[in-house]
């Protein structure tokens, strides 16, 4: 429905589906659409390594992700390949926080793009020929008259390590961070007078594209670091997990006129229009307790590994305790208990397998995140950007 419309013809022939997207593109500002699915909860999580995306939630617009214990692979084996997927569900300012890894290649970007209907836009763009730089950018209304937007961040090894690409984005401002180090700041008052600060209920959109395709004009190639080479693929990008809130917490959000503003929209708190979940999401009482154990800090993890452990040592002293009274009591009763207390035990060293394997992750996940990203960023180059310092992405 809401395709990003900033295309060239090149790209378009080279891409069926995004022809099929433009009919059905519907503008808020120049007419009357459908509400926007909201998330309808505040924080919606999945970590890729265990959970793969449901059709309930998300919507592959090409392609798909395959998975494995990096997480979901987003792959460009050869011309034509764009994985990329889309929430669902909108947002209405809140965070966005990605862990992933970005693919190599000459030409190949890997983006993390929030995108509302009237093409209020921010991005991330990691471009596989520069391995100590990724991309921030925004647009309001679509509006790419200017590209001096866009800012290159110094970062370390972003294609070998996972890093942490988060957003914090409020009516005021918009905070970017790698690796929780605030790396941006965009001001409502500082985009345009406000004019083309990203504003209004906005998806989220992972992908993977070749830039550097030789179909695509000069400019593209050049922003996206130079023509791609498909034999050196496959490419992957790995994306392990991702957290997104809702800051306004709405089931439907709707505009009340075509400004395209954030004070025309309307939140609605409708529960029969809210979206059913998945990855272990929905109201607090129906996380799984899988989900419910990665929510815990390290420290409150040891606490109750440590409690059940104790709690398995008290259980043990108590069937000590029953079997003696047991084997008074008869032989049956005890092979029953036997084998009830057999059953549980195993379930026990099981759930404890499985702790201590998510916290060794977890561990290997911290060590592995070494922070090598100064507070600074640079712009484009106006060589560059005064011609198409972004390029053209098909979502
Ligand atoms: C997925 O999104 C596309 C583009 O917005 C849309 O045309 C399509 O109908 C959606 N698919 C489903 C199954 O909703
Ligand atoms: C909306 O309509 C205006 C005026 O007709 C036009 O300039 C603008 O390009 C349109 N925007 C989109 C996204 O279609
Ligand atoms: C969502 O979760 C994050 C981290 O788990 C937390 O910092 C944040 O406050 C939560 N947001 C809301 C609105 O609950
Ligand atoms: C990566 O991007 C930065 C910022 O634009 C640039 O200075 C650097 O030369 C680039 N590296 C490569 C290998 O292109
Ligand atoms: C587009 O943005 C530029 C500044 O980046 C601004 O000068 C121009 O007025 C904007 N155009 C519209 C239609 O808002
Ligand atoms: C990612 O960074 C954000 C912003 O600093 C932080 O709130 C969040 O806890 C980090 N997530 C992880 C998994 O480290
Ligand atoms: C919607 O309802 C939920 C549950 O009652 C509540 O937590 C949330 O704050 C409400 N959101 C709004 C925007 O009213």
């Amino acid at each position: 429905m809401k395709l990003f419309t900033r295309l060239v013809p090149a790209v378009l022939a080279l891409c069926t589906t995004a022809l099929a997207q433009i009919s059905s593109d519907c503008n808020p500002m120049n007419a009357t659409c459908s509400p926007n699915q909201g998330l309808g909860i505040s924080n919606y999580s999945i970590n890729f390594a265990e959970y793969e995306t449901s059709s309930r939630v998300w919507n592959w617009t090409a392609g798909k992700a395959t998975y494995d214990g990096n997480g979901a692979a987003f792959t460009v084996n050869k011309r034509g390949d764009t994985p990329t997927v889309k929430t669902r569900f909108y947002i209405f300012f809140g965070q966005v926080e990605v862990i992933m890894k970005a693919a190599p290649g000459q030409g190949i970007v890997s983006s993390i793009v929030v995108l509302s209907d009237t093409l209020d836009e921010i991005d991330w763009e990691l471009i596989g020929g520069n391995n100590t730089h990724v991309q921030t950018n925004y647009f309001g209304k679509g509006n790419t008259t200017s590209y001096d937007r866009a800012v290159w961040h110094p970062i370390s090894n972003p294609q070998e390590e996972y890093h942490n690409y988060t957003l914090d984005w409020s009516k005021e401002k918009l905070d970017f961070y790698i690796d929780s180090q605030i790396v941006r700041t965009l001001k409502y008052e500082d985009a345009n007078g406000g004019l083309n600060y990203p504003q209004t209920p906005s998806d989220v959109r992972l992908g993977i594209w070749a830039g550097g395709d030789s179909k695509n004009d000069k400019y593209t190639i050049e922003w996206a670091g130079g023509e791609t080479d498909y034999s050196k693929g496959p490419f992957n990008m790995y994306v392990q997990s991702l957290r997104i809130s809702d800051a306004s917490t709405g089931t439907q959000y709707t505009y009340g006129d075509r400004s395209g503003s954030m004070g025309s929209i309307q939140v609605a708190n409708d529960t029969s229009k809210a979206l059913s979940l998945d990855a272990g999401n929905g109201d607090t009482a129906a996380q799984s307790i899988k989900q419910k154990w990665n929510g815990l800090s390290t420290g409150a993890k040891i606490g109750i590994a440590a409690s059940v452990l104790g709690v398995a040592a008290i259980g043990l002293i108590v069937f000590i305790f029953c079997c003696i009274k047991q084997r008074r009591a008869g032989k049956h009763e005890k092979l029953l208990e036997d084998a009830k207390f057999e059953k549980d035990r195993t379930e026990l060293l099981a759930f404890r397998a499985e702790m201590g394997r998510q916290r060794s992750e977890k561990i290997a996940l911290m060590q592995q995140a070494p922070i090598g990203v100064g507070n600074h960023g640079y712009h484009v180059p106006s060589s560059i950007g005064s011609h198409g310092g972004r390029g053209y992405q098909r979502y």
